[in-house]
């Protein structure tokens, strides 16, 4: 097993359909096979919060600030319980959405960004945070089949990527074209995590 000084936190972020999820798994698979320790989570989690978030994303009726105070409180449980100890102990930790999920999608839904920073202050940095990049129109015929939640819409996730692309912009997160086939997609992702991981040593 190979181990590192301290562990890494490595996050994927982009608009609902943009591959994350498929993403995250292959990577987490290709580090397994490599020798790391490897933990794959997301966000919202599967924790009582995260469950209740869903459950309002479903029913639709909750005000976006209620919506962005209950993102933060399952984050704080996410990274009191897992993040911090697994990064304590040398593991790699790759998470689906963190952070930037709150402050690109409530942000795009009404809720000012500097308060969803201030209320999200305490988090861990990520070391690597990744962006996925789609044109609205490929995601949405990605979720064709899918019973839309509250954020799944074309317009609104327009607002969401330009949010993601202009904070990625101005803070130097990695931007992938999603759009390419997934292979490429994936080696690119596996190029930046290589890199990281050399500094890391
Ligand atoms: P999603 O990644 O689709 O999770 P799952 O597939 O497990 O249901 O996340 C659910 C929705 O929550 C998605 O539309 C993005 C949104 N979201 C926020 O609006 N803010 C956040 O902080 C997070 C983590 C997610």
């Amino acid at each position: 097993m190979r181990r590192l000084k301290r562990g890494v936190l490595i996050v994927f972020e982009g608009i609902d359909g943009a591959g994350k999820t498929t993403h995250a798994k292959l990577l987490e698979e290709w580090l397994r096979n490599e020798g790391y320790n490897v933990t794959l989570t997301k966000e919202p989690t599967d924790g009582e919060i995260g469950y209740l978030v869903r459950e309002h994303l479903r029913r639709k009726d909750f005000h976006p600030a209620t919506l962005a105070l209950l993102f933060a409180a399952d984050r704080m449980e996410h990274i009191e319980k897992e993040l911090k100890p697994r990064i304590e102990s040398g593991e790699v930790v790759i998470s689906d959405r963190y952070v930037e999920s709150s402050i690109c999608y409530q942000a795009a839904d009404g809720v000012d960004a500097e308060w969803i920073e201030s209320i999200n202050k305490w988090a861990l940095n990520a070391d690597l945070t990744i962006l996925l990049d789609v044109d609205v129109q490929t995601a949405m015929r990605r979720m064709e089949s899918k019973v839309r939640d509250k954020y799944e819409e074309g317009d609104f996730l327009e607002k969401v990527r330009n949010i993601y692309l202009e904070r990625a912009r101005r803070k130097g997160y990695s931007v992938i074209d999603a759009t390419s086939p997934l292979m490429k997609v994936q080696m690119e992702i596996r190029r930046l995590v290589l890199q990281l991981m050399k500094e890391k040593w």
